[in-house]
């Protein structure tokens, strides 16, 4: 049964799918996944059931793999009984596969299909996440791992995604209904949790290669949680952030913020198992355990290429958008605009439930933030004037910035979400390579809800 509405929706996919096979899908590799949305129970804890929104059943949703050069097509059915929409976090995607509702797309509707389809141009740890009310969406689970590989990089024994979040749970183990929307947390830090999963386990176990040549793939799908992980090793090495290689440099612990990815590259070799720990919270947590296991198929001595092809601009005719970042709980922000109507603090808050603005404007999936030319270099020039922290995300283009959460490392990094400390001012040099409509938002997903949003656009 195809309703007025559904059909009318599936035609210009359909459209665009063909249209764009003939031009790029001819000679290249295309790889064909199903995705369905729905509720879906799931057990935290032994004889305990809570109800989830989950891909394919599974927490997280599937992994989906391709390699460079591949075409990923996504049959997506929502099966839920709300709208939603898939964001492809990282991927410097085609504007209208971006999945942002409203501003890229439609929202799919209950019980329909959306067709997502693009090509895979960089390899890396991506993840993909709801983009409808994603601050309820992904708190209840509605995500999954995206890898790409790359030949060259493909050095490693065992490969696995460590893919974190920081559920809210009651004390019977479902999901924390009744804080959905609760001012305090959309003003203050976002909604924190209160029991890790890795891969939707507590505390799982990996069984590695021994003396091989291990790359851990982290993700952060957290609503709102700034993580911390910690190690028995005494340094990780670290080999791509956001994706994105990096000459590999060495840390004791790394913070790993909403939207964000790191890849490590571990080497255990006499070593019979190494600890992982979650260190954001007074009392550490163990986050997940490798263990050796006796193996003759070691595939090593081989050095990887890890080379990027991106250099960082000359800025000497860049763009400047300036960006102030008021808000928020013992924030600044006495008055802001909101859909045309200027509003005290008060109003925005208990009225309209906003919280943040750019510029004394509170965002929304409509609001400009600037508009450039295709290959133009933009500076973003942003100010975080409030008390909180911020895990800023750019969709479709990457940027480079001085990513001051790394001890000892004074260097630039190309990545796509970057965490800005209460009253830091940074700088994010961005490529503006890839045209469209993309997003521009803080990945603590309450703080986008209530105002911290707007977009680029890339003509
Ligand atoms: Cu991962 Cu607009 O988000
Ligand atoms: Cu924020």
């Amino acid at each position: 049964m195809t309703s007025r509405r559904q059909f009318l929706k599936y035609i210009p996919c359909t459209f665009v799918v063909t249209k764009y096979n003939a031009v790029l899908a001819d000679n290249k590799n295309v790889i064909n996944y199903k995705i369905t949305a729905k509720k879906t129970s799931f057990s935290f804890k032994d004889n305990t059931s809570a109800e989830l929104l989950l891909y394919n059943d599974t927490n997280p949703g599937p992994t989906l793999k391709g390699n460079v050069g591949d075409i990923l097509r996504v049959n997506f059915t929502n099966n839920l009984d709300e709208p939603t929409s898939i964001h492809w976090h990282g991927i410097k995607n085609i504007n209208k596969m971006d999945g942002v509702p409203y501003l890229t797309q439609d929202p799919i509707q209950p019980g329909e299909t959306f067709v997502y389809e693009f090509p895979l141009n960089h390899s890396g740890t991506y993840w993909y996440h709801a983009h409808m009310d994603s601050w309820k969406q992904v708190a209840k689970g509605l995500y999954g791992p995206l890898v790409v590989s790359n030949s060259k990089e493909n050095i490693f024994d065992d490969d696995l995604v460590i893919l974190a979040d920081d559920w809210r749970l009651n004390k019977n183990y479902e999901i924390d209904e009744k804080s959905f929307g609760s001012l305090m947390d959309w003003s203050h830090a976002g909604r924190i949790g209160n029991w890790l999963t890795i891969n939707g386990k507590k505390s799982p176990e990996y069984q590695i290669n021994k003396d091989g040549l291990t790359r851990l793939r982290f993700i952060n799908a957290s609503n709102a949680r700034v993580l911390k992980f910690g190690s028995s090793l005494k340094k990780m090495k670290i080999i791509a952030v956001d994706g994105m290689s990096v000459k590999p440099f060495f840390q004791e612990v790394f913070t790993l913020a909403p939207g964000q990815r790191l890849d490590i590259s571990v080497n255990l070799n006499d070593l019979s198992e190494v600890n992982f720990f979650e260190i954001s919270q007074k009392k550490p947590l163990n986050a997940f355990v490798l263990k050796t296991i006796k193996s003759n198929q070691i595939t090593n001595n081989k050095r990887p290429n890890f080379s990027s092809k991106y250099s960082f601009p000359s800025l000497e005719n860049a763009k400047i958008i300036k960006i102030h970042m008021q808000g928020g709980a013992m924030g600044n922000l006495a008055k802001a605009e909101f859909e045309g109507v200027e509003k005290d603090f008060r109003t925005l808050a208990t009225e309209d439930r906003k919280l943040w603005a750019f510029n004394k404007e509170i965002g929304s999936y409509d609001y400009l933030l600037g508009k450039v030319k295709t290959n133009e270099v933009v500076v973003f020039d942003l100010w975080n004037d409030t008390r909180w922290p911020h895990s800023m995300h750019l969709h479709g283009n990457h940027f480079f910035v001085k990513s001051n959460e790394f001890k000892g490392l004074n260097d630039y990094l190309l990545r796509d979400t970057y965490l800005m400390q209460p009253g830091e001012k940074s700088k994010f040099v961005v490529l503006a390579d890839n045209p469209g409509k993309w997003l521009f938002h803080c990945h603590m997903l309450e703080h986008a809800a209530s105002g911290m949003v707007g977009y680029l656009e890339v003509i």
